[in-house]
């Protein structure tokens, strides 16, 4: 008896650090999910995971790709897998890209920096916010890899056109409009706690912050937090740089332009010679008008259930838009990605690459840069071996046959 328990037990090697520890017994997005959720005050959290009104837009990203189930072949060599893709005639290592989210730094000091580092350690392609909390510049001087810039149309054109230059100067190849963000989404856990960005100090938060002393300590680190790419230019400039507290709808709306249409889409066309992406796209006809124009691509996606609550699961209006463009454009699936095995679905049906900000973001506040490595590692690790699983060797062989709608 001895000898059979002596022979069966194992003890994990004891790491020091409770971060280390966690983070090597997570399995998965959802694990660091909960680590994030442990680490990060109340408000930060939900300002990362929560959604538009009921979030049921939110849930259905994700729950859309359960509707699709694979046809998986067996007895097919597949002992060696080419995960690598071509996006924009540019190599990747698997089809992902890091999608653009404002005010990084909220979930760790590190913040745009962290993820647009593991994003080149990872090679695949990192998007910049025009809300990013470090500037233009800083992410170039830590990422020579490929970057993208994300634009919000500013009620201040030129502010829009000095980005943009700013953007080429730095060496970022992509441009990625931002367009479903006319007005802003009702963010229900956010007005309910009365969150800003960044954090307004009242007894709750203080409260909320002792009691994460690790993520609080790291804050107040950091130093002041701002939207590092956008100079305060307004005339009335008391909103200006994102550094006074305000909440994000009266920063938008503030901001931002709600009059912009089809026909402002040309003055990118003109200013920026590299590939063009508009985001945002939700329904078949203006992925039709988005080819029309001659953009590169379009991202499929709606801000992650965070603006029109009842918008469509991006999976499900991938089918009928690469049908109806997929020959003109490059398709990315933006939303709901929190499995390797939801890319592989993504590009059987007809997308180049997917995109996705919550399932780094989780990484992100969980663990800091470590996590977003993490949380990289288990999409690419997960879509190797749903490829694998499905008989599949390498991202260039996936087809639509590969998938059927769940029964
Ligand atoms: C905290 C947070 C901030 C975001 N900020 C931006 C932004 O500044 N610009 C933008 O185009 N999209 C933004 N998004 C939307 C993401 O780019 C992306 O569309 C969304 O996260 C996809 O859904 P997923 O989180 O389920 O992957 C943000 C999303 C989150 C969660």
């Amino acid at each position: 008896m001895f000898k059979t328990l002596r022979s069966s037990l194992r003890f994990r090697r004891f790491r020091l650090g409770r971060t280390t520890r966690q983070l090597e017994r997570a399995a998965n997005i959802a694990d660091l999910r909960v680590m994030a959720k442990r680490r990060l005050p109340g408000g930060v959290f939900d300002y990362i995971d929560g959604a538009a009104e009921d979030e049921r837009t939110l849930a259905r990203n994700a729950s859309a790709y359960a509707d699709y189930e694979f046809v998986p072949r067996v007895l097919r060599d597949v002992s060696s897998i080419d995960s690598t893709t071509i996006l924009f005639g540019k190599k990747i290592a698997f089809p992902f890209v890091l999608a653009p989210t404002g005010f990084t730094r909220i979930a760790h000091s590190q913040g745009e920096l962290a993820v647009a580092r593991a994003a080149q350690r990872a090679g695949i392609p990192y998007t910049l916010s025009t809300l990013g909390t470090r500037s233009i510049e800083e992410v170039a001087e830590v990422n020579s890899a490929s970057k993208w810039f994300q634009v919000y149309v500013w009620k201040d054109r030129g502010l829009v056109t000095e980005m943009i230059d700013r953007a080429a100067e730095s060496g970022y190849e992509t441009l990625c409009i931002t367009v479903d963000l006319a007005v802003f989404g009702r963010r229900e856990r956010d007005v309910r706690r009365g969150f800003t960005l960044p954090p307004k100090v009242g007894l709750d938060t203080i409260v909320d912050a002792a009691r994460r002393p690790s993520w609080t300590v790291d804050f107040l680190r950091g130093g002041p937090i701002r939207f590092a790419s956008v100079a305060t230019r307004n005339s009335d400039g008391d909103i200006g740089d994102g550094s006074e507290a305000v909440s994000l709808a009266e920063f938008t709306t503030a901001q931002l332009d709600a009059s912009l249409s089809w026909t402002d889409l040309e003055q990118f066309r003109d200013q920026w010679h590299g590939p063009i992406v508009v985001k945002g796209i939700q329904c078949v006809e203006d992925a039709r008008i988005a080819a029309d124009l001659g953009v590169d691509g379009l991202a499929l996606s709606n801000h992650g259930g965070r603006q029109l609550e009842g918008s469509p699961a991006p999976i499900a209006l991938l089918p009928p838009v690469a049908d109806a463009v997929g020959d003109r454009v490059e398709l990315i699936c933006d939303g709901g990605i929190r499995r390797g095995s939801d890319i592989v679905k993504a590009v059987a049906l007809g997308a180049t690459a997917a995109m996705g900000g919550r399932a780094y973001l989780y990484g992100l506040g969980a663990a800091g840069e470590r996590g977003v490595d993490t949380a990289l590692g288990f999409l690419r690790s997960e879509y190797e071996r749903c490829l694998a699983l499905n008989g599949v060797t390498s991202t260039a062989d996936v087809h639509s046959g590969m998938v059927t709608a769940s029964r």
